[in-house]
């Protein structure tokens, strides 16, 4: 039985949770990119207060990414269109995962731009000891090749799936676009080919003009959005997915608080990542922690998990 963030007296909450055989004390993840490769956030927040953190993209070669202005502040939110830039694989695996406490579960997420490449990146994951699963971003709206390509045609997305769990047996997410047309539809493909949980929602296309120059605001003119703008898009996506699938979902955007995540459970998620909020606060992820704890000793709920789909809904008629 864990506590984390319980108020001295107030009754103890059982906060742990399993996605897809990740074992995570509490439920709250941060989402790749917006957590660099962990380090960066540890001067700011103790990493063991958190279920875990998934590190930026990588792919099988170091990437640069794409030409700035990559970011821009929109109303409720942020576009961004980074471009997958990383450090690679073997970089991250013996300069920076060693500097992360062996006690925080990694989830490495993994991008590429076709099938054999992610799996090859899988490959090499797989026997790192301190990562407990892998994320592929079948999903990343602003790359010229890859992502979001793989996420929008269901038979795409069918192989990509099928290659990469052929290529691990650890715990395998896949991360899904919201720019489809049915995320119920996507969702079944990644069960359907063995995947053990679906992360869902990476950012939204988007576009923003500066009328002064007449020009996108984004070198790459298109970008991705993310923060609390999206947020209902996200929960309504994960409530869809959660019906169409008994595997777990991660779900994600704009979640900056614990009631924004008690939401995204109560609509079915069974953990939860934060992204953009880590901008804003970057011990956010950890305040999301605490915050679902006090909901639950608030509401007398003695295990989170107690949360996960428990929307009530309209009776019709
Ligand atoms: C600057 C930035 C970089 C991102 N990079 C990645 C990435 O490398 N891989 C990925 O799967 N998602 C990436 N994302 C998407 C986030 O992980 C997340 O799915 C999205 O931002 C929605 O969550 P949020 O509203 O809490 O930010 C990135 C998001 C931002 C803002």
């Amino acid at each position: 039985m864990t506590s984390d963030g319980a108020k001295p007296g107030a009754a103890s909450v059982d906060t742990s949770v399993n996605v897809g055989g990740i074992q995570l004390r509490n439920p709250v993840l941060t989402a790749s990119g917006t957590f660099g490769y962990g380090t960066e956030f540890a001067a700011f927040m103790d990493l063991r207060k958190i279920g875990g953190f998934v590190a930026k993209s990588l792919t099988l070669e170091p990437r640069s990414g794409n030409m700035p202005a990559r970011i821009v502040e929109t109303p409720s939110g942020m576009m961004n269109a980074i471009g997958i830039e990383n450090v690679g694989v073997e970089a991250f695996i013996h300069e920076k995962l060693p500097q992360i406490p062996e006690e925080v579960p990694v989830v490495a997420s993994v991008f590429g731009t076709d099938p054999e490449m992610y799996a090859e990146t899988c490959r090499r994951l797989s026997d790192v000891p301190q990562i407990k699963g892998l994320e592929i971003n079948a999903s990343c709206p602003h790359v010229k090749s890859g992502g979001i390509e793989f996420g929008q045609n269901p038979k795409v997305l069918a192989e990509l799936v099928r290659v990469t769990r052929k290529a691990t047996s650890i715990p395998l997410l896949i991360k899904l676009s919201p720019n489809v047309t049915s995320v119920a539809e996507m969702a079944k493909v990644c069960e359907a080919e063995g995947a053990d949980g679906i992360s869902l929602i990476n950012t939204v296309q988007a576009l923003e003009v500066n009328i002064e120059t007449r020009r996108p605001v984004l070198r790459n003119v298109l970008g991705g959005l993310s923060g609390p703008a999206i947020r209902p898009i996200a929960l309504r996506m994960v409530w869809q997915a959660a019906q169409a699938v008994k595997i777990p979902i991660c779900g994600i955007g704009g979640i900056a608080t614990g009631e924004d995540a008690v939401k995204f459970l109560l609509c079915g998620a069974t953990a939860v990542q934060v992204g953009t909020a880590n901008y804003v606060n970057p011990k956010a992820a950890q305040e999301v922690a605490e915050g679902l704890v006090a909901y639950a000793q608030a509401q007398g709920v003695s295990a989170l998990r107690d949360l996960i789909g428990a929307l009530e809904l309209p009776e019709s008629g």
